[in-house]
């Protein structure tokens, strides 16, 4: 599967653009694990255009972790279109994503996001002059099935944004007043794909959290390629599974150990980019939904102790007494830990 000349191979995985989760820390981990591409969070484009610090730092990436998607949002079109250049300018990105799809209200709520689905007309706008923008760099878009379950546009959408030069499209099974509730329904993302006239690439999201469930969505919405996020959280792994399942090859993931030395060096990373007690905060929250803890008997309170961490030393003497107790006990880990404990 190809977006623009960026090869992603058959049956491609990407690591969906999650705020506040897929930093630069993470992303790399996540391709160092079998993510075909990896999006970076959300980045404001009123906030790029005023030269805001935090915003621009959002737009460092780096070559090991090619390809790589920056997303941004807006809905503004003068905006949306300077916010393009200077992310083209400041991190060559391989691709530039546009936010159609965010439902909460600080985003959504102003008519940026998935606001836009209320108002197709500047969407479309927006598509375009981005476009125009950054004639090298391929635009694609990332959107929900509708506003709501009276206004699922998703047929009609997708062929306007390609008509409008996005270069590929990501679905996420849901209307934006679903927010993340309910399940997401693959069927108009499958109706979408099958359309005669949709030639661009077309990106299944929404609750992947198994290998199996991954075919499934190939085999029978004929995706040109799925999204992961949430099923991610203390399982960066995941791609690995789902790469070895739909090539038809033996598992790769090694047991405990190897997975506990994963979570370990993604807690590393995190601080060595950011800081201590940031980078602490920024990866807990992730660790403690572990599936790999799923099972473990009473860990409500080890969980609670792991959210209140702020050095490494405390979370890796957490992370070896949980080591032991999985050593100790294996059957408390299921043979296929799938869900992770993450809510919203
Ligand atoms: C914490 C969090 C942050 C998110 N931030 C973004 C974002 O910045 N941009 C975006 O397009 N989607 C964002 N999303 C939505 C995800 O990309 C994805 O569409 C959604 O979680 C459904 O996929 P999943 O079921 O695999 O998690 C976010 C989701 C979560 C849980």
């Amino acid at each position: 599967m190809k977006i623009g000349n960026i090869d992603l191979g058959e049956r491609p995985v990407l690591l969906a653009p999650m705020e506040d989760v897929t930093d630069i820390g993470f992303r790399l981990l996540c391709r160092q694990m079998g993510a075909a591409m990896v999006y970076s969070e959300f980045v404001s484009s009123d906030a790029l255009i005023r030269l805001v610090n935090k915003s621009l730092e959002k737009l460092r990436v780096c070559d090991d972790e090619r390809p790589v998607a920056v997303q941004i949002y807006g809905k503004d079109v003068d905006a949306m279109r300077e916010a393009a250049r200077i992310v083209v300018d400041h991190a060559r990105p391989d691709v530039l994503d546009l936010n159609f799809g965010c439902p909460v209200k600080k985003v959504a709520g102003k008519g940026a996001g998935a606001g836009l689905l209320q108002n197709v007309p500047q969407m479309l706008s927006i598509a375009r002059a981005v476009v125009d923008a950054v004639p090298g760099t391929p635009v694609t878009a990332k959107t929900r099935l509708g506003w709501d379950m009276n206004h699922l546009i998703i047929e009609d959408l997708a062929e306007q944004l390609q008509d409008c030069g996005i270069q590929a499209l990501t679905i996420h099974g849901r209307t934006r007043s679903q927010m993340y509730t309910g399940e997401a329904d693959w069927e108009p993302i499958g109706r979408v794909k099958r359309n005669p006239r949709i030639h661009i690439p077309i990106i299944g999201n929404g609750d992947i959290a198994t290998p199996e469930r991954a075919r499934e969505c190939f085999d029978r919405y004929g995706v040109d390629a799925i999204m992961v996020g949430r099923a991610t959280f203390g399982r960066p792994w995941i791609f690995r599974e789902i790469r070895d399942y739909l090539d038809g090859k033996p598992a790769s993931t090694e047991g405990i150990d190897w997975k506990l030395d994963v979570l370990r060096q993604q807690v590393l990373t995190s601080v060595e980019r950011i800081d201590e007690y940031r980078g602490i905060l920024h990866v807990r929250r992730h660790l403690a939904a572990s599936p790999l803890f799923k099972g473990i008997p009473n860990f409500r309170e080890t969980r609670i102790r792991m959210l209140r961490a702020e050095t490494v030393a405390d979370l890796f003497g957490i992370m070896e007494e949980i080591r032991d107790i999985l050593h100790s006990s294996p059957n408390s880990i299921p043979p296929h830990a799938e869900q992770n404990n993450y809510e919203l």
